[in-house]
């Protein structure tokens, strides 16, 4: 998306494909200066009558009394100084449905306007609102055409302007990234293998300029990496650790984002039932999430180093694939048994996590993966689940998600839970009692890999993809959460100083 400023008085005369974008609160009054008259005695008009009232997340298109636009766009902001930032953003998910009806290609934001707003989370909702995934249809439907490329931002003051004009850029650089994270995500696993995955980070630092290097089999195997390596055995697809570095200066803090690249989750050998096992392609969502954030660092080039690491793996059966059982020695030195093939996740994340932790003795790590059906029991697909091993890195993402409306909710990771994880026959078994605390589960047993950095878990797996009735997501493709969450912690993190 492009943006640019106009002041206005200099508001241009301009094509069909632009609407005009104006924020209306619930209390009647003037809204905008560069209205026409019988453009704004029907907005009184609909207020009084109660058809648009300016209600937070409620938008109205109006057709346009001029040439100029073909809409005039109404977008509630309720109560003056009430409207957040997420209702907004579900503003510009549903403006995104008349956008697309009727062709257009250019927003002019009025912020100059009776009232403030943020009008950057608007774009945000349009941006991911007309998200389409069409990389495998012969015939693009018709929704497919079309969509806002360039925005205006209609300002009266010139600095105030660019600083608008700014924020609203960097959110369509966010939401882009998150929407090329979907694009990953939506891709089936026999196009997305665990190679085109490592291809896709190689394309990042090749386009933005950032390190890039891998871990293949030999290399890791060298390494004695086999909680990752055992996930792999079944699959003919070679398994890849991913490795993306971003170095701004030797006296900042180093992040490391970390994210599960399962590009199938058969289950293994504990196999899955088959209803629905095609959503397992979506389990590389934790990997294109802290993929997407990488893109936003190397494109926003924030002073603060970041590494991202994503283990790309197949969990798939055959003669050679791993058994319940087995007992793997992870790159680590404890011993795990693998009582459940399908708890793979925390077994390639636990010695992504380590190599991590030895490799570039980050001051914080945050790992993103759709971990278990049980946190999607626990919390539906309305937030992530959360386990840290230190308060303050809670606190900094908990501000995050606050902002980006990426929702996370705190589970505990007290010992007692840490003793369902013991093995019989080994240090560790991969999996807990049944049916108790399984997110938990998953926590305690990633939290002995990162030793003493202090760390944050993000469950994602009700949130990566299947989420309803938000209208600036689409129930049927993957919604790239972790990519605006991250991209603003990482801000947020560059604003602190070094411990
Ligand atoms: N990728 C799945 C978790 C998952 C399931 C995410 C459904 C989203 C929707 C993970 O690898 C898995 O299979 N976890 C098991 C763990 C269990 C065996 C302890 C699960 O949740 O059943
Ligand atoms: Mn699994
Ligand atoms: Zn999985």
């Amino acid at each position: 998306m492009d943006f640019d400023l106009i002041l206005s008085g200099d508001l241009p005369a301009s094509t069909v494909r632009t609407a005009l974008v104006i924020p209306v609160t619930d209390v009647a009054g003037p809204v905008s200066s560069v209205l026409t008259g019988e453009e704004a005695a029907a907005i009184v008009r609909l207020q009084e009558s109660g058809v648009f009232k300016g209600k937070a997340e409620e938008v109205y298109a109006l057709p346009s009394s001029t040439d100029s636009y073909a809409v005039v766009l109404l977008a509630g902001i309720g109560k003056p100084g009430t409207c957040t930032a997420e209702n907004l953003r579900r503003a510009g998910g549903k403006a995104v449905e008349f956008l697309r009806r009727d062709r257009i290609e250019r927003l002019i934001l009025e912020c100059a306007g009776a009232c403030d707003w943020p009008a950057n989370a608007f774009v945000e909702g349009v941006c991911l609102g007309q998200y389409r995934f069409d990389k495998f249809k012969s015939i693009p439907s018709d929704a497919f055409s079309g969509s806002v490329a360039s925005v205006g931002v209609l300002c009266t003051d010139q600095a105030q302007g660019a600083a608008l004009k700014a924020e609203c850029r960097y959110a369509a650089t966010v939401c882009e990234n998150a929407n090329w994270a979907r694009d990953l995500a939506n891709r089936p696993s026999n196009d997305l293998t665990p190679a085109q995955l490592a291809y896709e980070a190689k394309s990042i630092a090749d386009h933005y300029g950032c390190a890039y290097d891998f871990l293949d089999e030999g290399k890791m195997s060298e390494l004695g990496m086999n909680a990752l390596l055992g996930v792999s055995r079944g699959s003919s697809q070679p398994s890849k650790l991913i490795l993306l570095s971003y170095h701004c200066g030797p006296e900042l803090p180093t992040l490391a984002l970390v994210g599960k690249g399962i590009t199938f989750d058969t289950g293994g050998v504990s196999i899955k039932p088959a209803e629905g096992m095609q959503e397992m392609k979506y389990d590389m969502c934790g990997a294109a999430a802290v993929l997407g954030a990488m893109r936003t660092v190397v494109q926003t080039k924030p002073r603060v180093n970041v590494v991202c690491v994503a283990p790309a793996v197949e969990n798939v059966i055959g003669s050679r694939a791993q058994r319940p059982g087995d007992v793997v020695r992870a790159y680590n030195g404890k011993t795990i048994e693998v009582n459940n093939t399908d708890a793979e996740g925390r077994l390639i994340l636990a010695d992504a996590l380590t190599y991590t932790v030895d490799t570039y003795r980050p001051d914080v790590i945050v790992d993103l993966a759709t971990l278990t059906g049980a946190c999607v029991v626990a919390l539906g697909h309305h937030a992530a689940g959360v386990m840290a091993n230190n308060d303050k890195v809670f606190s900094t993402l908990q501000g995050a998600a606050d902002a980006t409306g990426e929702r996370i909710w705190r589970f505990p990771l007290w010992d007692d839970y840490g003793k369902l994880i013991e093995g019989t026959h080994a240090d560790l078994s991969n999996i807990g009692p049944p049916k108790e605390a399984g997110a938990i589960m998953g926590g305690c047993f990633l939290k002995e890999f990162v030793k003493d950095t202090p760390w944050a878990h993000i469950d994602i797996a009700g949130t990566a993809w299947g989420v309803k009735n938000v209208p600036y997501l689409d129930p049927k493709h993957a919604t790239g959460y972790g990519v605006r969450l991250l991209s603003e912690w990482i801000r947020r993190e560059t604003a602190a100083p070094k411990k």
